[in-house]
């Protein structure tokens, strides 16, 4: 944990002034971009940890994969919010999750905008720049704050969480779209949101926030309430208290994204 905790400080400190300063944006899709400081994040963030667990393996977003010779992998976003940050949008985090034989043992995401840390080990709480956090306890959707974001294939893929959006427009007390997967996540943990939902995220995205919100007691699963896995396509995090309506909310969307219904 302080291993990392250290590098998520010093690669967020790193972005947040590298806020002002000027960034070389390519495209790894239509609207997918990266910057300079995503890499630079990302190899701040290894190097101090390899050198830290030399054994351990790695998975981050930009192209770094290394298998473990033992029972540990680090799997961690350096900027989660890349669309935010090019555009000097100031919510951005830095997401580290570890993972010990597959399962999320610890994690931790910095907002260097708000100096705001949050982190969790398995079955010792989930903190908030030091202080326990827990779910909210709204239990009714309609007066439920919900958070989540679209995919990058948008506009090829049918599967675009359009629909979703749509249905819980009309039925949650509003919806939010910050930009940062791993940030919503914590904030479902802390109370802020009482609900997230979103589409083919990456394990880098949700690894360590998952494991926030459960460890704040709150619930994660697929679209369906079945458990859920750093690789599935579909993240569902609750207070727990709404979830069942989530998930009813979006098995009408599910028939529609695929094919089931039409408009
Ligand atoms: C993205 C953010 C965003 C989510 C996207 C992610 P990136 O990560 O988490 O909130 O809607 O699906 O890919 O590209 O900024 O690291
Ligand atoms: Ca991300
Ligand atoms: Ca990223």
């Amino acid at each position: 944990m302080e291993a990392a905790r250290g590098a998520a400080l010093e690669a967020g400190r790193m972005l947040r002034s590298g806020m002002d300063e000027a960034r070389e944006v390519s495209y790894k899709g239509v609207v997918d971009l990266v910057t300079n400081f995503d890499h630079q994040a990302q190899e701040l963030i290894f190097n101090r940890l390899a050198s830290a667990f030399p054994g351990h393996g790695f998975l981050a977003e930009e192209g770094l994969s290394r298998a473990e010779q033992g029972e540990f992998r680090w799997v961690f976003d350096p900027l989660d919010g890349t669309t935010n940050f090019a555009h000097r949008f100031p919510v951005f985090t830095v997401s580290i999750a570890l993972e010990h034989r597959g399962r999320i043992i610890l994690g931790v995401v910095y907002d260097p905008m708000r100096d705001e840390i949050f982190q969790a080990v398995e079955g010792d709480g989930a903190f908030l720049n030091g202080r326990g956090i827990r779910v909210s306890a709204v239990d009714d959707l309609n007066r439920g704050l919900l958070a989540t974001g679209f995919p990058y294939d948008l506009r090829e893929s049918p599967v675009n969480n359009i629909a979703h959006f749509n249905n819980f427009l009309t039925r949650a007390q509003a919806i939010r779209r910050c930009g940062s997967a791993a940030m919503d996540l914590c904030y479902v943990a802390c109370g802020r949101f009482d609900g997230f939902w979103e589409l083919k995220l990456k394990p880098w995205d949700h690894a360590a926030g998952v494991l926030i919100v459960r460890e704040a007691g709150g619930r994660v699963s697929d679209f369906e309430g079945r458990g859920f896995e750093i690789s599935s396509q579909e993240s569902l995090a609750s207070n727990g208290l709404i979830h069942q309506a989530m998930i009813r909310v979006l098995s009408l969307g599910k028939k529609r994204e695929s094919g089931g219904e039409k408009e």
